[in-house]
């Protein structure tokens, strides 16, 4: 009983908020990598039904097990002393979360469709593209991406009146920052529809044109590039660099560090693409970087990148 109320108490809070937003209550999510699995189960946890989409079962079997153990770390969070409770708390997120390889069905009864697939137009374009043509009129759409053009991705489909982008930050369940992004064409019941979601999921909303990294990958993805040119002059070590800006400046990660935790290949994807639009050299990929992309040493996801990780923590 005192679990049941415990956990009444936090889906109350959300509930109520959400309340405020009821047109969005079915969410798809698109891809259920690091970012697809966070933004799920967030959306789950504040009481929205989800479908996640990914390629295989394999995928599906990995997304499924990495909310799980991000779930378990809120749930020992909310509810300390009191294994029912946790018990519980898993399994209602976890039973408004199903799972399916099949995107056109995933997105028949969809109120948002949120994509978290790999940085990349062409594979963005194709999804877009398909799920434009079978998705009730009423579905929003949002890409989560990191660096491209909201306006760009949304130019392949008919409802750009009712698509946004929606940047969330890794590691979902923690970060508190959402960054809406409506493009001019945008309409404002989309737009206030996409800053109530965003609040009544627990996040703080802040608005950004459809620039290039938006606020803060337009701040962060030159910094992360310069520390890996630091470490390509040999000027210091990666343990280093890492522990003068945790120690120096406060930061709860260092450079490589958080590299590693945000995938090698994501920085890589930003950052040569706006390299080959800009040719600008603040935004050239470093050669260490590269090397370690080559080897597949992608970072905390693939067990090593700058650093090695226990692959079990994972
Ligand atoms: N799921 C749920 N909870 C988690 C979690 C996860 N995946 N990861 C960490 N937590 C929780 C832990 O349970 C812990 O909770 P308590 O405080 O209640 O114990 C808390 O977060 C802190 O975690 P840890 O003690 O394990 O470790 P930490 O103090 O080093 O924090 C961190 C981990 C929150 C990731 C912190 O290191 C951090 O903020 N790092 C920087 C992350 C960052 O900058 N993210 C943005 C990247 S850029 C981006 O995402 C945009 C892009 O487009 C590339
Ligand atoms: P990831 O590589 O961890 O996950 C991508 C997932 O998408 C994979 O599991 C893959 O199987 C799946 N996928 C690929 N094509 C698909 C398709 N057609 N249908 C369904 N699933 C498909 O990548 P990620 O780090 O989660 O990044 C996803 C997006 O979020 C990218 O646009 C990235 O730029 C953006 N982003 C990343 C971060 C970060 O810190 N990594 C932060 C914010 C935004």
């Amino acid at each position: 009983m005192a679990a049941a109320n415990a956990t009444g108490a936090i889906f109350k809070r959300h509930f109520s908020v959400t309340s405020l937003n009821n047109i969005i209550q079915n969410v798809t999510v698109i891809g259920g990598g690091l970012m697809g699995s966070g933004i799920a189960q967030v959306a789950a946890q504040s009481g929205n039904t989800v479908t996640l989409v990914e390629v295989d079962a394999d995928r599906l079997k990995k997304t499924e097990s990495s909310i799980t153990n991000s779930l378990t770390r809120v749930g020992k969070k909310l509810y300390k002393d009191d294994p029912g409770a946790i018990k519980q708390f898993l399994e209602e997120t976890r039973n408004r979360i199903r799972g399916t390889t099949d995107l056109k069905e995933a997105v028949k009864d969809s109120d948002l469709v949120v994509e978290a697939v790999v940085e990349n137009l062409k594979v963005k374009h194709e999804l877009f593209k398909t799920i434009d043509e079978v998705a009730p009129q009423k579905t929003l759409f949002a890409s989560n991406t990191s660096s491209l053009s909201i306006g760009e991705i949304a130019a392949v489909t008919n409802r750009k009146d009712r698509f946004g982008g929606l940047h969330f930050f890794n590691p979902v369940a923690v970060m508190k920052l959402l960054e809406v992004i409506r493009i001019p064409e945008t309409s404002d019941e989309t737009y206030e529809a996409l800053m109530a979601w965003g609040k009544a999921i627990g996040k703080v909303c802040v608005t950004c044109k459809d620039t290039p990294g938006f606020v803060v990958n337009r701040l962060l993805i030159p910094y992360l590039a310069e520390a890996a040119r630091l470490l390509d002059r040999g000027d210091a070590s990666a343990r280093d660099i890492d522990t003068a800006m945790k120690l120096g400046a406060g930061h709860p990660m260092g450079p490589f560090e958080l590299m590693d935790y945000t995938g090698l290949d994501t920085a890589v994807f930003i950052l040569d693409g706006w390299y080959q639009k800009t040719q600008d050299p603040l935004f050239k990929v470093s050669e260490a970087v590269k090397k370690l992309v080559a080897e597949g040493k992608l970072g905390v996801k693939t067990g090593e990148g700058f650093y090695r990780y226990n692959k079990n923590k994972l």
